[in-house]
């Protein structure tokens, strides 16, 4: 496992992380906790060090779960978790007096290090975020009074789904240390503006849906289907699985059949230097055990990743 830094914290964390939101069930049906605890101890095993993960992943079994296994590790593990919008709508809506005020941010963190079980998060994220609330005193003020008292020790936000330039007022404030933003082949936006600003300000980067919720697992066909009431099944719905399968069938037809969907994805964000840590969701050993072996691998060759730019895909499933 190669280890990076996490922008300007002193946090050296494995390249390839834990995105511990499939686990917490509820939006990801068919988890298996014994299944999550199992995958997520090999992980540990294998050298992952960080964990991200959410108050609304499954209302907080995510983070019990990650409380479990964190605290029978002897390792360092950084985890990383956000604070929900208030009004629970995603993506950001309405004023941060609805979303995100002061004494909220500061309940939801204690409720979080309760399930987590732990002294002190190591990066609170806002799980939502609006460009209009960068001048407001709520975020500052709770993300600073959090800080001081030992609660927290990284702070940041993850950046708008397809809209990473609405990270750009924050970083500029100084006043957070990272940014988790969906940077996969598909979405690759983030490195016009984003990366270039958080490795000038020195943010650290969590590349997140690095698989695109499944569409670049390898598996995906237009008969898939997804239990009622998973998120996926509203994700793909429509002409979308069409549309995806027409995209990776271009994507395959470039690489090869040799190739593996899953681990150009992966590879294709590992590639970056920007990018502190890549979270894909691995519920599974099998898949812990397969993408984390892919950080010894190093970066792309750059051909491969110059005929990967022309599989660039500018929509947004999430609305
Ligand atoms: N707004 C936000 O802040 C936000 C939003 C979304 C996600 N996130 C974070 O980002 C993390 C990653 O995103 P995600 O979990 O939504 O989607 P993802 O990582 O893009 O895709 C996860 C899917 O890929 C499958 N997979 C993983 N490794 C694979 C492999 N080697 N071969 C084939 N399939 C594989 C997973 O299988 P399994 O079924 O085995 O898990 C799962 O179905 C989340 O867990 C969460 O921590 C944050």
């Amino acid at each position: 496992m190669r280890y990076r830094k996490l922008g300007r914290t002193n946090f050296e964390v494995s390249d390839i992380g834990f995105g511990a939101w499939g686990i917490g069930g509820k939006q990801w049906l068919g988890s298996d906790d014994a299944a999550a605890l199992d995958s997520l101890r090999r992980s540990i095993e294998l050298g992952v060090n960080l964990i991200d993960t959410a108050l609304a992943y499954g209302d907080g079994h995510s983070e019990q779960l990650v409380g479990q296994v964190v605290g029978e590790t002897g390792r360092k593990i950084y985890v990383a978790t956000k604070v929900p919008p208030m009004n629970r709508i995603w993506p950001a809506r309405g004023t941060i007096e609805e979303v995100y005020p002061y004494d909220y941010i500061v309940r939801s963190a204690e409720e979080s290090l309760k399930n987590l079980r732990l002294e002190a998060i190591d990066l609170l994220q806002l799980h939502v975020w609006s460009a209009d609330w960068v001048a407001r005193d709520e975020w500052r003020r709770a993300f600073e009074d959090l800080k001081r008292s030992g609660k927290v020790r990284g702070v940041g936000i993850s950046a708008t789904e397809h809209d990473p330039d609405s990270a750009l007022g924050i970083i500029e404030t100084g006043l957070i240390d990272a940014v988790q933003v969906i940077y996969n082949l598909f979405d690759q936006t983030p490195e016009l503006n984003l990366f270039p600003l958080a490795r000038k300000r020195n943010i650290g980067i969590l590349a997140r849906v690095p698989l695109d919720e499944g569409a670049l697992s390898g598996h995906f066909s237009e008969t898939t289907t997804f239990p009622e009431g998973d998120f996926r099944a509203w994700y793909f719905r429509g002409t979308r699985r069409r549309e995806v399968v027409d995209h990776v069938d271009a994507l395959k037809r470039d690489l090869g059949s040799d190739a593996s969907i899953p681990d150009t994805a992966l590879r294709f964000c590992l590639s970056n230097a920007a990018v502190s840590t890549v979270i894909p969701g691995m519920r599974t050993r099998a898949h812990a055990e397969s993408n984390i072996a892919l950080s010894d691998q190093g970066p792309l060759p750059a051909e491969t990743l110059s005929l990967l730019k022309r599989h660039a895909w500018p929509r947004n499933y999430y609305t």
